[in-house]
């Protein structure tokens, strides 16, 4: 049967062999605090290209040592990471999955010793820490970070970059007013609490010219926070700012009660689909190979991100072509000896 799912996708000349993403998840397996990648990297992520997954998404790698999230976590702050960074980008690219990188800081919700800094200094719950309100100057060198990030993220090699501005981490957190009660440029209206962001994407595309995605929370689960309508106007801009594609996520900007089920975030993809007529990822409880068809046939999303279900099975896509009646390319080393 014809998929779309195992159809290819070309995106800012970057050609994805099928529509299947790994979805961005920390490992927290930096055994030192210096961020470097390690065995385990080298071994998880390879394991999913020759899964067949069309394109890898690094998990949340910190542009400062203090936005890390934990102090496990992937960094991309110094010029000493690219070279464990490039290694495994080849480890990937070797078995023809597209690999990118998603830059992030973690703003209030770094839990790594030392100051904490955010758009306002208000906690995320009552058992964390009270951050910083960052200064003009925070701002500016926390902007110039992404931008070495993505400078470093090119020269080690990645197809792709993903900024994180979703889970309430340090980009969410100006965007959100639960979290942002600025009363200078980057706070207050809908645009002064995009600004952050708007120079953030402009930063990065004065030195990466390929694909660009943004991780959204396209909702807060909160009265007075965001919702999809927010994110709509929001991801208008990013078009125009060249921004290719939407990685649509929700919620962790405040504590919420979010009830969860299959594909409960899609809709929100479609919606800035739709709206916003942007190619989006849909992402959230995807487990199935029909109902990510259904995702893409439907037009409610140009690709789909799997996290858990390919932590459970990396060959995930194997399951998905058998599902779907189709067969896909196996490594030519299963097909030496025996029949796959
Ligand atoms: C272990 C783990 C780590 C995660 N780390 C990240 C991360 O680094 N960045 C991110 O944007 N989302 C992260 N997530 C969220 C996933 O990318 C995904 O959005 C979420 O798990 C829902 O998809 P699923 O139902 O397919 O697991 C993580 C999820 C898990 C399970």
């Amino acid at each position: 049967m014809e998929t779309m799912l195992f159809s290819p996708y070309t995106i800012r000349g970057v050609t994805l062999k099928n529509r299947i993403v790994m979805s961005p998840m920390c490992m927290y397996s930096c055994d030192t605090e210096d961020g470097k990648v390690r065995n385990w990297h080298k071994i998880h992520y390879p394991t999913r290209a020759v899964g067949q997954v069309g394109l890898i998404i690094l998990e949340a790698t910190a542009v400062t040592a203090q936005g890390r999230i934990s102090s496990r976590d992937l960094g991309i702050w110094s010029d000493e990471h690219v070279g464990g960074l490039r290694e495994l980008v080849s480890l990937v690219k070797e078995h023809g999955a597209k690999i990118g990188i998603q830059l992030a800081h973690a703003g209030r919700k770094s839990e790594v010793d030392g100051e904490i800094i955010a758009p306002s200094s208000i906690p995320f719950s009552e058992k964390t820490r009270t951050p910083k309100e960052m200064t003009k100057a925070d701002i500016e060198e926390t902007i110039q970070a992404f931008q070495n990030g993505a400078r470093r993220a090119k020269e080690a090699g990645f197809d792709i970059i993903e900024i994180h501005a979703a889970h309430g981490y340090l980009i969410n957190e100006f965007l959100s007013p639960l979290s942002n009660k600025r009363q200078d440029e980057y706070g207050g209206s809908p645009e002064n609490r995009y600004r952050f962001l708007g120079e953030v994407i402009d930063a990065v595309k004065e030195v990466w010219d390929g694909p660009l995605f943004v991780r959204i929370s396209a909702s807060d689960y909160h009265p007075e926070g965001l919702t999809v309508k927010d994110y709509v106007p929001y991801a208008k801009r990013m078009k125009k700012q060249g921004v290719d594609l939407i990685d649509v996520s929700s919620g962790a900007v405040v504590p919420a009660n979010i009830s969860v089920y299959p594909g409960y975030q899609v809709p929100f993809a479609e919606t800035i689909r739709r709206e916003a007529e942007i190619a989006t990822g849909a992402v959230g409880l995807i487990t199935s190979g029909w109902q990510a068809e259904e995702i893409l046939r439907n037009g409610r999303a140009d690709l789909v991100f799997l996290a858990r279900e390919l932590l459970r099975n990396p060959y995930w896509p194997y399951a998905a072509a058998k599902e779907l009646g189709t067969t896909i390319p196996a490594p030519v080393q299963y097909e030496r000896g025996w029949r796959f």
